[in-house]
């Protein structure tokens, strides 16, 4: 199909993605995953500094409190591949208490190279680690590694920071089989939650009063504007969080204040926004502490051990692959 002189065929992943999302009368939507360039993975290592944003501060203390107790649980030798790890720096707790026991051989998945990049800095002091990143979204990138596996290791999945919170509940659960599907009997994931807190506190960890987060979400414009050559004017829209209460999630909306176009070349799209009209860029679901086990049941594993922060809660679960 022709289109304003580009074949919709050629188009990118994210020029179809963003297509897709926007070509629409319903409710507007851009994927999360697209947050994520190089710019926004700098905005959200902000974010996780922020006072207001509790959760990667949870995260880290509960990995540096209890990384010889999960080191300890799990079967030798083990090879470890983390699903999103971002600059690594909360993993190298783990990595540490495994590198006491064994050389260890660690494999980041994750699709923003400087990301990567950033990783191998923090993880740099580690002489017994051999590190393989894998510039890949989450399933393709663990194929790899498993791949890579040689006979009698046992694999350790990480997949921390509450980024499962970013799936919607079903496809979060599906994600979860899929990733058991790869993994063999006895194996491990390491499933970190962010859990249920009070109403304000939530929002205010995501509608930051330095604007942060305003900026991470709004950069998702900015990224369609430098990659698609669209004409976003970014003081046409505002940074809106809303908990979802019925769905137990926070959602980031980007609210247009004028009724107005923008033009997508990249994309081969024209779209017009009402004012008042949100695009809707990211979910961020919240668990009860009793819920990792019924969904690690649901998805072809046991929960063996549940580690839960005092300060922020959040829960660290171990689960076994059945
Ligand atoms: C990566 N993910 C778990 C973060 C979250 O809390 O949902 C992304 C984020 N979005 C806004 N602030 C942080």
């Amino acid at each position: 199909m022709q289109t304003q002189g580009i074949t919709t065929l050629a188009l990118s992943a994210f020029a179809s993605d963003v297509r897709a999302g926007l070509d629409r009368d319903g409710q507007k939507e851009l994927l999360s995953k697209y947050l994520y360039d190089d710019v926004g993975s700098a905005l959200f290592e902000v974010i996780c500094a922020l006072p207001e944003y509790g959760l990667t501060r949870a995260d880290t203390r509960l990995l540096r409190r209890h990384a010889p107790d999960i080191v300890d649980l799990l079967a030798s030798p083990v090879i470890v591949a983390e699903l999103g790890s971002g600059s690594a720096r909360k993993t190298r707790w783990i990595l540490e208490a495994l590198c006491r026991r064994q050389p260890t051989s660690y494999f980041p998945v994750e699709i923003s190279s400087a990301a990567l990049a950033r990783c191998r800095q923090e993880l740099a002091h580690l002489e017994c680690l051999s590190i393989v990143g894998f510039a890949r979204e989450y399933v393709d990138g663990l194929l790899e590694v498993s791949a890579r596996r040689r006979p009698g290791e046992r694999l350790l999945v990480l997949f921390l920071g509450s980024t499962i919170g970013n799936f919607d509940r079903a496809p979060g659960e599906n994600f979860l089989r899929e990733v058991r599907r790869i993994l063999d009997p006895g194996d491990a994931l390491l499933l970190g939650t962010d859990l249920e807190k009070s109403i304000p506190q939530q929002i205010h960890a995501y509608d930051d009063p330095l604007g942060v987060t305003a900026a991470f979400n709004l950069n998702l414009l900015a990224r369609i504007n430098r990659e698609l050559e669209a004409d976003f004017v970014l003081g046409l829209f505002r940074h809106v969080a809303i908990y979802n209460l019925a769905e137990r999630r926070i959602e980031m909306h980007l609210r247009s204040t004028e009724d107005h176009v923008v033009t997508i070349p990249g994309a081969a799209l024209t779209v017009r926004f009402r004012k008042g009209e949100t695009i809707w860029t990211e979910s961020s679901h919240k668990f009860a502490p009793g819920e990792v086990a019924a969904i690690a049941t649901r998805t072809g594993f046991r929960c063996d051990a549940q580690w839960i922060d005092q300060e922020w809660p959040f829960a660290e679960s171990l689960l076994i692959a059945e």
